[in-house]
């Protein structure tokens, strides 16, 4: 059924409860064969994303970059760069997508632009004082320092010098990210004119949705004030997960305080395009990547400003039934008081895959594979990120192979990003694994023992991840009702209920925990390790199961 009859055959809010695949497109499939993803190659695998029993597709950027932060530097934020097809090409895809009742949503990256994008480059010939510069943040110093203390999330300080045409040194233009995008300035009117135009040209193409690039940061402190804590802040502010202890509650504090993150004046900008948003038929919605605590969620979910932000507690959760379960709680009701839909994330293309996350190899596996049939049951949205349903780990990659700025900023202090970010595997015993019919190698490299890993061989094995995900994005349409946790008697495992009956428990422990003792008339329908009938009694560790009592 396509998109336009489900809208008018029910009123039902597609977003509310949408599972969204995350599509990292130079790395999803080669449709062209030049051993890069490519929009033709998304298109090609639509039929394989309907049967997956997702809702809808996030694009990671796709849009002419020179590609130094894997297209979040963007040159162009109304264009498709020809590595990755044409304008007529997204077209195509946005047609095709709903007529396989898939919803699409696009990457914007407000907070910054590529140093390629026509206004850095004229901001840059223009000079000091100029009304091109004004549209960055540009200062001067009278030392050889940078204006502040401020750093970038990727290594090293938040501020580059220029140089003058003369060869002396010049301004310094603020960059939260690596030197190659540069922040624009949120004050500037040019600035907020020309993301309406870029929210209206990709509306007026038929795209349900938006993912805003780090929501919290557009509006910076404009007196540029000295952090007290620079040091801790470079700390807080790593790409490293997040475990929920204390420490990292006080990271985030810091970054709270960081005067370029989560500042009141943002969420004027949103209700602008809140109001653009709702000029358009058909639910189309905004999800913000907005890292902030609990308590300042909500702001980000509201009738004049976006409609859903990510719930990253999963991404970092530890595998501990008591913590889960005051997890879910906390991002239940962080968006509750707005009366908007949680989301949940086990994995992006920032950070490690869950399976490694959770300990890799098998354990790591069964975990990945737990958490999933917990999170597929939970109300609101559910992120998936391309190959998380495949199970794989993380590429173990040779330095020479990264290409992250995170790597390169940090010195190889910290390995970066690339490891999640390697070209699926569809088919075949070796590299490429179908991703392309080209003999170039693929842009990170594929490891070696991925055949059993491929979509071809995971469809032909039933007790495959790919298969159970398959299970459960379909099933998780009919699961309705509100959480109600029930006390195990076990620290190691936790329950939940839904509707009609519906259970989840999942064990964390080492030792199996009997479900038959407390329902004696449990029935198992959907277990994480695929094994169905027969051990209805028992839960083993690492293992989470859907049964009705
Ligand atoms: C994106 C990253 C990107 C950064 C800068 C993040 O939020 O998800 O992949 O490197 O923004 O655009």
């Amino acid at each position: 059924m396509g998109i336009d009859q489900r809208t008018q055959s029910d009123h039902h809010i597609w977003w509310h409860n949408a599972a969204v695949y995350q599509v990292y497109p130079r790395s999803f499939f080669d449709g062209n064969g030049d051993a890069l993803g490519d929009l033709v190659g998304v298109q090609n695998k639509l039929p394989y994303l309907a049967a997956l029993g997702v809702d809808a597709i996030w694009l990671s950027p796709f849009y002419p970059s020179p590609q130094h932060d894997s297209g979040y530097d963007v040159a162009d934020p109304r264009g498709v760069d020809p590595m990755y097809g044409t304008l007529q090409d997204a077209q195509s895809l946005i047609n095709a997508a709903h007529d396989h009742g898939l919803r699409i949503m696009v990457d914007l990256v407000p907070n910054h632009v590529s140093q390629d994008h026509p206004w850095f480059q004229a901001a840059l010939a223009a000079g000091p004082g100029s009304p091109e510069r004004a549209r960055f943040h540009f200062l001067d110093t009278h030392s050889d320092e940078p204006p502040n203390n401020w750093v970038s999330l990727f290594g090293g300080p938040a501020w580059t010098r220029t140089t003058n045409p003369d060869g002396t040194p010049g301004q310094w233009y603020l960059h939260v990210f690596d030197s190659s995008q540069p922040d624009v300035n949120w004050t500037n009117p040019d600035v907020a004119e020309d993301w309406i135009r870029t929210l209206r040209f990709w509306l007026d193409m038929g795209v349900d949705g938006f993912r805003v690039d780090v929501a919290h940061g557009l509006v910076k402190d404009m007196n540029y004030s000295d952090l007290p804590d620079p040091v801790g802040l470079t700390e807080a502010l790593r790409f490293d997960l997040d475990d929920g202890s204390p420490e990292m509650a006080a990271k985030r504090l810091l970054i709270e305080n960081s005067g370029f993150f989560d500042r009141d004046e943002l969420q004027d900008i949103y209700a602008t395009w809140r109001a653009v948003l709702d000029e358009y038929a058909g639910d189309r919605m905004a999800v913000s990547e907005a890292w902030v605590p609990p308590h300042r969620a909500s702001r980000y979910v509201s009738p004049t400003s976006l409609h859903q932000i990510f719930g990253f507690d999963f991404l970092v959760v530890a595998w501990d039934a008591e913590i889960m379960q005051g997890t879910i709680l906390k991002a239940m009701s962080a968006v509750a008081d707005v009366n908007a839909p949680p989301t949940w994330a086990l994995s992006n293309h920032d950070s490690p895959r869950v399976v490694t996350r959770l300990g890799g190899g098998e354990v790591g596996q069964a975990r990945a594979r737990a958490l999933a049939v917990v999170a597929h049951a939970l109300p609101g949205a559910m992120y998936v990120f391309q190959g998380e349903e495949l199970g794989l780990a993380d590429a173990d990659l040779p330095d020479s192979a990264r290409q992250d700025p995170v790597f390169s900023r940090t010195k190889g202090a910290q390995k970066g990003r690339d490891g999640a970010r390697v070209p699926l595997p569809w088919s075949g015993a070796a590299p490429p694994y179908g991703f392309t019919e080209s003999t170039t190698n693929t842009w990170l490299p594929q490891p070696d023992d991925w055949a059993q890993v491929t979509v071809e061989a995971e469809l032909s094995d039933p007790r495959s991840i790919l298969n159970l995900y398959r299970t459960t994005l379909h099933e998780r349409r009919a699961v309705t009702g509100p959480v109600t946790f029930v006390d195990s008697g076990s620290e190691n495992v936790m329950i939940f209920s839904r509707d009609s009956g519906f259970h989840v428990a999942v064990n964390t422990g080492s030792t199996p925990w009997d479900i038959g003792a407390m329902f004696p008339n449990c029935s198992v329908m959907v277990s994480s390790d695929m094994q169905v009938g027969g051990k209805e009694e028992s839960l083993p560790p690492n293992c989470a199961v859907w049964f009705i009592a």
